[in-house]
């Protein structure tokens, strides 16, 4: 794990306590998750008891403490989606991505969750891209998806 990034996180915001969150986004942000040595980092840094900065990472969904890979697919599995053929989706990405739900692609590109109901019944099945919604999802729609991604970042569709 590359950490050469965290001081200039750490110390680009200062020591202040009232800054940890930030502070934990910004390392969030740019590792897709916290590595351990970056909380102890914030810890020692902002004097915050290292037992609370785990609390912190702990407690608020948009934190992990598991890698992740650059993007984000979650694929809901609650019933009204599960009806509308959420597995075939599911499947799709297994097939294509060549990964497992809570597991990420072997080259950190992709992480792929399934969760049981993102409120959006009416528009199943849902799937979330790196936050962003998509209704009435098919596996036929998931190359336009993937492809989406590595346009915005202007690079090859290796995944298509
Ligand atoms: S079951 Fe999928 S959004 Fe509710």
């Amino acid at each position: 794990m590359d950490l050469s990034q965290l001081e200039g996180i750490v110390q680009g915001r200062g020591s202040d306590p009232f800054d940890i969150m930030e502070v934990m986004q910004d390392i969030q942000a740019t590792y897709h998750y916290l590595p351990e040595a970056a909380l102890c980092r914030v810890s020692e840094t902002m004097g915050v008891p290292l037992i609370e900065v785990f609390r912190l990472a702990n407690f608020y969904k948009a934190f992990t403490l598991k890698p992740r890979g650059r993007h984000l697919i979650t694929v809901c599995m609650g019933t009204a989606c599960h009806v509308r053929n959420s597995p075939r989706f599911l499947d799709e990405v297994r097939r294509r991505l060549k990964v497992e739900p809570g597991r990420t692609t072997e080259d950190g590109e992709f992480t792929l969750e399934t969760v049981n109901c993102l409120g959006a019944c009416a528009l199943a099945p849902v799937v979330i891209m790196d936050g962003k919604y998509y209704e009435h999802m098919t596996p036929a729609k998931l190359g336009s998806l993937l492809g989406a991604v590595r346009v915005q970042e202007g690079r090859p569709l290796a995944h298509a």
